[in-house]
């Protein structure tokens, strides 16, 4: 543990069913490509159902940073990017977000430079960008990187022909703006496949470009000389809506969702009905429910249409309640795992080796101290503190900021006790 624990922290009464209706938010990994795809118009943008969450004000001032105009008020964002000018996002913001990564393929299809600070590594792992850059680069970029500054520079973007080592969710969504505006065709193999790059697709249809394939693992698009403005309604988002069906599980509870939808959460609700929790779909929305006897459950995270990677320590924390033996295979991200040492503070048994966790269910976990290493863990070790006994607190919760909108005031509503300590 930290010798100085200065953040933000949530106190979280243990015991607790959670019981009734919540309604999900619009999805931030939606939201924070799309954000960066309004640079690809000199008409204005209006998004709906847009989550007021840091990483989603990190980007707006990105946006701004660049010249953009921006205006947040109850869930509808105006965006107009007429006046940009600068051409270069700074540290300080890049440090603070890696999604501002984003900007590199629409600045280059709009204004042919863009110069960006090299994201850095997480707690997740290393992340580099060497797909985003191979991909531009193919499509007529000249890169250089120096001082920890990635400068990009085209005359006029052409249509490629782009294999993705991996279905990299960011690098898609970079090519897919890149190549909106481009010279010709462009082809992703072994595209991501996620929620969030679909909606993607249908933004960028909205404003004008001839885009096909989001959802499957090829997309094609063909350049188009001018993009228009449009309004655009985000998708609900896939992962507060699986961490809210875990809420209900873990806490043997029974917890509407309202405004999710059961196609994005298809993996997520298979492995739940493996353990054993009731998954019942109703008209726009998603009833869950568990009775005490949970079973254990065997997971590999993948690219969609897989087990999302940000659900991984969310089933962590649940099957660490079921009796037997869980597996969870962590394929996506290297450095995964940091949540583990927090969860057997809280008592959960749990044997690492290599990308595999060996998760021997308790009857009950016990209230610790524990911090919250990355965002999906801190709500994780919530869901764990709502469940167990006596009280827990989880520090660092400036991680959980960044990605829940009112996390502690939707999970009260629902019964439970979780208070917010803010740090002076
Ligand atoms: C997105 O990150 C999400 N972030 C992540 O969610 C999510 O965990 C991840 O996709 C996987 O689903 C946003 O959408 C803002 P990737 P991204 O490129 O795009 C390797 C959350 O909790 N890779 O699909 O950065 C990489 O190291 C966050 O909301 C390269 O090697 O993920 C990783 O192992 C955390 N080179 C794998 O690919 C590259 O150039 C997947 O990364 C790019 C990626």
């Amino acid at each position: 543990m930290k010798e100085e624990l200065k953040d933000s922290c949530y106190k979280v009464q243990g015991n607790t069913k959670l019981k009734g209706a919540v309604r999900i938010s619009g999805s931030k990994n939606a939201t924070l490509p799309v954000l960066a795809a309004t640079l690809l118009t000199d008409r204005e943008v209006t998004l709906k159902n847009v989550p007021w969450l840091k990483d989603v004000r990190n980007m707006t001032d990105v946006l701004k940073e660049l010249g953009a105009r921006a205006n947040y008020e109850n869930g509808v964002m105006t965006v107009n990017t007429k006046d940009v000018a600068n051409f270069e996002t700074s540290f300080e913001l890049m440090n603070k977000m890696r999604a501002s990564i984003y900007v590199m393929g629409p600045m280059l299809a709009r204004f042919g430079r863009v110069k960006v600070a090299m994201p850095g590594g997480c707690a997740i792992g290393s992340r580099p960008i060497d797909y985003h850059l191979n991909g531009l680069r193919q499509m007529g970029v000249q890169i250089q990187t120096k001082h920890g500054y990635v400068d990009a520079r085209v005359e006029k973007l052409k249509g490629a022909k782009i294999y993705l080592d991996f279905p990299s969710v960011g690098a898609t969504a970079n090519i897919m703006m890149a190549a909106v505006l481009a010279r010709g065709t462009t082809v992703i193999d072994n595209a991501a496949a996620e929620p969030h790059i679909v909606d993607l697709e249908w933004f960028l249809k909205s404003i004008g470009a001839r885009i096909k394939g989001a959802g499957s693992r090829t997309i094609t698009i063909d350049g188009v000389s001018k993009l228009h403005g449009a309004e655009h309604t985000m998708i609900p988002d896939q992962i507060e809506a699986g961490t809210f069906m875990v809420a209900a599980a873990i806490t043997r509870g029974n917890v509407t969702l309202e405004s999710a939808r059961a196609a994005d959460l298809k993996p997520i609700i298979v492995k739940l009905q493996e353990a054993g929790v009731n998954v019942r779909e109703l008209k726009n929305a998603i009833r869950v429910s568990a009775k005490k006897n949970l079973k254990p459950a065997k997971i590999t995270t993948m690219p969609h249409p897989g087990f999302p990677t940000d659900m991984q320590p969310q089933m962590m924390a649940l099957l660490s309640t079921c009796s037997g033996v869980s597996v969870i295979k962590e394929a996506v991200w290297e450095n995964r795992f940091m949540h583990v040492a927090e969860m057997i503070r809280m008592g959960a048994n749990l044997d690492v080796q290599g990308h595999t966790c060996i998760i021997t269910g308790v009857d009950q976990l016990t209230g610790s101290k524990v911090v919250a290493p990355d965002l999906r863990a801190g709500a994780a070790l919530v869901l764990a503190g709502i469940a167990a006994e006596n009280t827990t607190t989880v520090y660092d919760i400036y991680h959980i900021d960044r990605g829940y909108e009112n996390f502690a005031a939707k999970l009260n509503a629902l019964g439970a006790d979780v208070t917010r300590i803010d740090s002076e």
